[in-house]
C-alpha cells in the first residue's frame, strides 16, 4: 500500500488524459475567441463574501463550501464556481461593457464523491456583462452548442426556462411555498427541510415520494411579467432561427440563486441518470449590484470538463491524443550523438526521443518500438567515422544510409512530412 493516495473526490489526470484536457480547453478557446471573448484567470480562493452571493439558501453555500480562516484571520473560500469571481473582478476593475470573458480551471465543492461528481472539478465557461438583448442569450447558448459539435459530441439535449425578474420570481416562490406547505404530509423529510430553505429547489427533488406534489406545482410560466415573457419568447424565436433544438422545461431552476430570466442546462444522453448535466448557465441580472457594482445585466455558462469527457467516452468522441514521438534515436556509441541528433530534430519540428544509460542495441531497439516512433535513426561507430546515419522506417523495415548533415531532411521525408 502506498503511504498516500488522492483525497476523496480528487484524482490524478494521468497521461494521455491530461493532454486531452488541454486540447479540450484549447478547442473551447478557439470557439469563444472567434466570437470576441477574452481570457480571464480569477484566483482560486477569495473572500467568502463573494461566494455567499451565489445564494445563501443553496447547498453550494450551506454545505459544500471549502472555507477556512487564513493565517491573517481572513475568512476565505476555494471557489465553488467562477461567475461570482468574474462579477467581483468586474466591480473591482470597471472594464468597459460589454465585457466578454472566458475562463477554464478547477472549482471546489464538498459534495459526496461519485463517478462524474468530484470535489475538485474543472469547468470552461463564458460570461458577458452589460447586455440585456435576448439575442445575446441566443449567441451564448449557440456557442456552447458549437463547442459540443467541435468535440464531436452528439447526444446533447438543451433545456431552457425563464425564472422571470425579481418580483416575478418572488411571487412564484411564495406560490410554491404555499402549494408544498398544503401537501406537507406527503413530502419526504429531506424535501421538507429544502422547502424551509428554498421552495424552488424542491422542484429538483428526484425522490419518488415527492413526485406527485411536484407534478401538481404551479408553473413559473404563469408568473412571468410582460418584460420577462417577451424576453423569453425572443430567446426561443432566436434559437429556432439558429437551428438549435431545445425543450422548454419549466421545472428547470438550477442550483444557484442568482439566476433571473433565461436559464438553461445541457444534458448528455450517454451518461447515467444521476449526473447527466454537462453544463448550464443563465442570466444573473442583479449579481453585480449585490457585489457592490452598478446595475449591470449578466449572462454566461459553465461546462463541466470532467463530465463532458465522460459523455465523450460514452460516444467514442474526442478521443485522447496519441503521445507518440515521430523519431527515436538509437546510439550505440554512448549517447552523445543521440543528444546532438535529438536536439537538431526537435529544432526542426520533429518530436524525437532516445534511450539512456548506454544500453545495448537490442534494448534500445525495444525502446524505439515501444515509443511508437515512425522512424528510427541509428548511429554506431561505423556511422560516426563515415559521417552518416541509418534512417529506418518502422512500418516496412526499409533503411537508408544518409549523410549526417542531411539527418533532419531525411527523417522528415521518411515520416512523409
Ligand atoms: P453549475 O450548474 O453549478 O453552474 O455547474 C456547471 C457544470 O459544472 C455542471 O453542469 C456540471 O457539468 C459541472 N459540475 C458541477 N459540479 C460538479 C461536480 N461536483 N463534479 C463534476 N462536475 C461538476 C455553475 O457553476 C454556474 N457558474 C454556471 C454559470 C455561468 N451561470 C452563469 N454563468
Amino acid at each position: 500500500m502506498p503511504s498516500f493516495q488522492t483525497s476523496p473526490g480528487t484524482r490524478d489526470i494521468l497521461p494521455p488524459q491530461a493532454t486531452r484536457w488541454r486540447r479540450f480547453v484549447q478547442t473551447f478557446a478557439d470557439v469563444v475567441e472567434a466570437a470576441g471573448y477574452d481570457h480571464i484567470i480569477p484566483p482560486m480562493f477569495e473572500d467568502i463574501g463573494v461566494f455567499l452571493r451565489v445564494g445563501e439558501a443553496t447547498e453550494i453555500v450551506t454545505k459544500e463550501m471549502y472555507d477556512f480562516e487564513d493565517k491573517g484571520g481572513r475568512r476565505v473560500a476555494l471557489r465553488p464556481e467562477q461567475t461570482a469571481s468574474v462579477c467581483r473582478a468586474f466591480v473591482e476593475h470597471r472594464p468597459t461593457t460589454p465585457w466578454k470573458v472566458w475562463y477554464a480551471g478547477p472549482n471546489f465543492r464538498y459534495e459526496k464523491p461519485q463517478h462524474g461528481r468530484y470535489r475538485q472539478f474543472d469547468q470552461v465557461g463564458i460570461e458577458v456583462l452589460g447586455v440585456v438583448d435576448p439575442q445575446l442569450d441566443v449567441e451564448v447558448i449557440a456557442l456552447a452548442s458549437e463547442f459540443y459539435a467541435r468535440l464531436g459530441l452528439q447526444g446533447v439535449r438543451l433545456a431552457i426556462n425563464s425564472l422571470g425578474d425579481d418580483g416575478d420570481r418572488e411571487r412564484y416562490v411564495a406560490a410554491l411555498r404555499e402549494h408544498f406547505t398544503s401537501r406537507l404530509a406527503e413530502l419526504s423529510d429531506e424535501t421538507r427541510a429544502t422547502l424551509e430553505r428554498n421552495p424552488l429547489r424542491v422542484l429538483d427533488s428526484k425522490r419518488s415520494q415527492d413526485a406527485a406534489a411536484i407534478a401538481a406545482a404551479p408553473s413559473m410560466r404563469e408568473f412571468l411579467g410582460p418584460d420577462a415573457a417577451a424576453h423569453f419568447a425572443a430567446v426561443q424565436d432566436g434559437l429556432r432561427r439558429a437551428g438549435i433544438d431545445f425543450v422548454v422545461d419549466d421545472r428547470l431552476v438550477r442550483g444557484l440563486d442568482y439566476y433571473r430570466r433565461t436559464t438553461f442546462e445541457f444534458t448528455a444522453r450517454g451518461l447515467d441518470a444521476a449526473h447527466t448535466a454537462i453544463g448550464g448557465g443563465g442570466r444573473y441580472d442583479g449579481l453585480v449590484e449585490q457585489l457592490g457594482g452598478p446595475a449591470t445585466p449578466g449572462i454566461g455558462f459553465a461546462l463541466g470538463l470532467d463530465r463532458t469527457l465522460l459523455a465523450c467516452d460514452a460516444e467514442g468522441a474526442f478521443a485522447p491524443p496519441s503521445s507518440r514521438v515521430d523519431a527515436f534515436v538509437v546510439d550505440t556509441t554512448g549517447g552523445l550523438h543521440a543528444a546532438e541528433l535529438c536536439t537538431a530534430l526537435r529544432r526542426a519540428g520533429v518530436r524525437a526521443d532516445r534511450a539512456w544509460d548506454g544500453r545495448s542495441m537490442k534494448a534500445q531497439m525495444k525502446s524505439a518500438d515501444r515509443s511508437g516512433a515512425g522512424v528510427v535513426v541509428i548511429v554506431g561507430d561505423d556511422e560516426v567515422s563515415a559521417g552518416t546515419i541509418i534512417v529506418r522506417t518502422m512500418e516496412n523495415g526499409s533503411q537508408r544510409v544518409v549523410a549526417r548533415t542531411e539527418a533532419c531532411d531525411a527523417v522528415r521525408a521518411a515520416l512523409g512530412h
